[in-house]
Formats: structure tokens, sequence, C-alpha cells
């Protein structure tokens, strides 16, 4: 009897070992899905934030650098780097509200830090949050170290700060070599989003050569940069938000945008802006910077202070 007992554990051992090893196979082939799956539903009913927060990103597609969407549909994203500024970011938000306009605000850990509330605002309203890094340095000239506090610090906070998680990167100045694309796409499982329409604001041409410029550089996909730490930014986004719809555009987050991203569909030559980063939509990590060139160094067009 004690022997059949034995018999009937050791069996049952070996089947609970050979659905374990199965699950787990299965579980590295789809990713973080099939194992929240499996935690589920021995435990509980997941909640709206879990599937919120695991769902998306291993399953649809690998990370990757963007500058645009590529869509035919009239869509564009509004983004603003380097805030939150204490004073401009909270109009900007007022703006945004009233024009019932969503946007995505590549802010600075230092910033969040020192401006929580606005931060946990931007989140409240249906923006998306994403990094620029902690204190905005060129992160191809950085130490390892300097480079580990700048992305994960900052993704830190953000979440703890928000709630938010973080699932792109917009490195200061566009300035990215192959190591640090290949870090944040790999290591910290970042896309690394740049622009591809740029008003040059940052150089405080006024408000009516922003709007123009971002205006007239808008075509379906575009990803528009901007900074809600100038007061002539701020001033130029009503009319360019009006101006835009007047135009038949509509707003999305980036991450929205990008969901719309087709990659069989190519641009065409008129598409094009003359400023654009030279890189296209894709998953692919670019050239290692000792054979000649790196990918787009737009340090001249970001090339501003972030000192308030
Ligand atoms: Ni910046």
């Amino acid at each position: 009897m004690l022997n059949a007992l034995s018999k009937m554990f050791f069996l049952l051992l070996g089947i609970a070992m050979l659905w374990c090893g199965h699950s787990t196979l299965a579980a590295e082939d789809t990713g973080w899905n099939l194992q929240m799956t499996n935690a589920a539903e021995l435990w509980r009913t997941p909640s709206k934030a879990e599937s919120l927060t695991f769902s998306s990103d291993k399953k649809s597609r690998p990370k990757a650098v963007y500058n645009t969407s590529r869509t035919s549909r009239p869509v564009v994203a509004l983004t603003f780097d380097d805030g939150p500024h204490g004073v401009l970011t909270p109009k900007l938000l007022d703006i945004l509200r009233d024009a019932h306009v969503r946007a995505t605000f590549f802010v600075l850990g230092s910033n969040v830090s020192a401006y929580p509330d606005i931060a946990r605002r931007i989140v409240a309203e249906g923006h998306e949050i994403a990094s620029h890094s902690w204190s905005h340095p060129s992160l191809t000239k950085v130490s390892a170290g300097r480079f580990e506090h700048e992305i994960r610090d900052t993704t830190d906070i953000i979440e703890r700060t928000t709630g938010q998680r973080v699932t792109m990167m917009r490195p200061p100045y566009g300035a990215l070599n192959h190591r640090v694309t290949k870090a944040l796409l790999e290591d910290y499982q970042l896309d690394v989003i740049l622009w591809d329409v740029d008003p040059l604001d940052w150089r405080r041409p006024g408000s009516d050569a922003i709007t123009r410029r971002l205006v007239s550089g808008a075509h379906p996909g575009a990803i528009l940069l901007a900074h809600d730490i100038h007061p002539g930014t701020i001033a130029a986004i009503p009319a360019t938000i009006a101006q835009l719809k007047a135009k038949g555009f509509s707003f999305a987050t980036v991450s929205e945008l990008l969901a719309m991203d087709e990659p069989t569909l190519q641009k065409s030559p008129m598409q094009k802006k003359p400023d654009a980063p030279s890189i296209s939509v894709s998953g692919s990590i670019p050239a290692p910077e000792e054979n000649g060139k790196s990918i787009p160094q737009r340090v001249d067009a970001e090339a501003h202070k972030v000192a308030e």
C-alpha cells in the first residue's frame, strides 16, 4: 500500500514537472503574455492596470528608432521637450485641454523631481509622458555610470511619480551612436523617438514663425517637435492647433501614432522634409560611428540651454 502511494506520488510529481517544463518553454516563446495569463488564471483576474502594463510591447513589435510614422491617415503627434516647466507647462496644459488635444511630453527627470504635481497633471489629462534623460547631456559623451543614471533614474521617477510606464526615450539633441542606440533599444527596452518637423523654436523666432513652420511641415504621421520651456512656443500652440485642424489633421500621442505605422507604406518624396533626420523608421540598429558618419546628430537643431 505504501509502495503504491509512493509510486502515485512520483507519477504525479513527474506530470507536474512535465507541465512546468512545457509552460516555461511556451512562456519563452511568447514573452510576457503567457506568463501573465497563467498567473492570472491560477490566482486572480488581472486588473485593468496589469493588462495595460504588460500587454503591449513584446508581442507587437521590436523596439526601434522612429522619426515619423508611415501612415496615410491625417494624424500628427505634438511633442514637447525639456519640461515640465513650473509656469509654462501648466499654461500649455490649459491650452491642450481647451482644444481637446493630447500630446506627448519628453520630460527631464530633474524637472519631474522639481514639479511632480505638473508631471501627474500631464498624465491625468490624458497625455503621454516619456524620457528625455535626467539632465540633458549628449548621451554619446557621457560615462557608462552617468548614462545609467540618465536613463534609469528618469524612468524610475516618471513611473513612481505618475504611474505611467515609460516606453520611449528622446535623446537630448537627437544625439545617438551605435552604442547608445543599442543600449536604449535592447538594454532598456525603449523606443527611440526623434522627429521630422522641427520649428527651431529654441531660437525664439516668434510665435508666428513657430506656427508657420509646424503647420507647413505637417504631413500624415508627422512627429512635431517643440519645447514647453519657451514662452513663444506656448503662445504659438493655439494657432498651430487651429490651423492643423483646419487642414484636416487630428492629433495622437506618439504611441498611438506608432501603432498606425505601416512598414510597407513608402513616404512619397513630397512628404520627406529637407530638415528631417536621415534615419527612417526601422527596427535595425544604426551603423557604428567609427566608420565615418553616425546617425543623425541634431546637435545644431536642439542646442538650446535647458536652464530656465
Ligand atoms: Ni531637449
